[in-house]
């Protein structure tokens, strides 16, 4: 295991459905790593960037206009490219740990599985849209939609009420379902760069899992 001081920085992300507890953990985990002297960079999809924060806007606060699963696909794309390139690369080359909220695998769970577009073409538009970035790890908030969307509800989005329009949070359980066999799928086929984190559990517990896997970065 390498010391602390000859450490290469780790893309980390942190993939599940609604209300998982994603967001929450991803804070706790970067405050975790800055307490040990570790720079990171905490961000997120889509945003991370000014490009990432307008596509956001437009997929989050529809309702004026239709988004289509082709156009939501391109959009989810865009907003990565951007990321990568003018935020994470950067990081990584700075040798600052980044740990991402959402990433490709993401496009495959929702646009792939869950609205059903081709899986080969959404596999390669994800890898152009990474340029061929692929995380060190993966961490998989696995949970029942149930659980995860009765737990979305309750948040406080600071989002304008209007937006409850969140489409996603309004989709059929069914959707949902696919989404959680799709991230699973995922995870076992990539064996290696997954890890799954119960995150039916309590906050502690799970912040303790995921510092866990963290460390096993080191
Ligand atoms: N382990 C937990 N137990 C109970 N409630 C939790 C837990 N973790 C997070 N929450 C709460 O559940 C809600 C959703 O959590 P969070 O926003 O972190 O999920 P998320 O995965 O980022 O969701 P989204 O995909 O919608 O962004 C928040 O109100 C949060 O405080
Ligand atoms: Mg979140």
């Amino acid at each position: 295991m390498a010391m602390k001081g000859d450490q290469v920085a780790k893309f980390v992300t942190f993939e599940g459905g609604e209300g998982s507890g994603k967001t929450t953990q991803i804070r706790l985990a970067a405050e975790w790593l800055r307490e040990r002297g570790i720079p990171v960079l905490a961000t997120a999809e889509p945003g991370g960037t000014p490009l990432g924060q307008k596509i956001r806007e437009i997929l989050l606060n529809r309702g004026a206009w239709t988004i289509g699963a082709e156009a939501e696909l391109l959009l989810f794309a865009a907003a990565r490219a951007q990321h990568v390139r003018e935020t994470i690369l950067p990081a990584l080359a700075a040798n600052q740990w980044v740990l991402c909220d959402r990433f490709a695998d993401a496009t495959f769970a929702y646009q792939g599985f869950g609205r059903g577009l081709d899986a080969k073409f959404v596999k390669s538009l994800n890898a152009f849209s990474s340029l061929s970035l692929v995380p060190d790890r993966t961490l998989l908030f696995d949970l029942s939609p149930e659980i995860g969307l009765a737990r979305a509800k309750r948040r406080v989005t600071g989002l304008r009420p209007e937006a409850a329009e969140d489409r996603f949070e309004q989709e059929e359980r069914a959707f949902h379902e696919r989404i959680r066999k799709g991230y699973l799928t995922l995870a076992a086929a990539e064996p290696d760069r997954f890890r799954i984190i119960a995150a039916a559990g309590d906050l502690d517990t799970v912040r303790g899992e995921v510092r866990d896997q963290l460390e096993c970065l080191f």
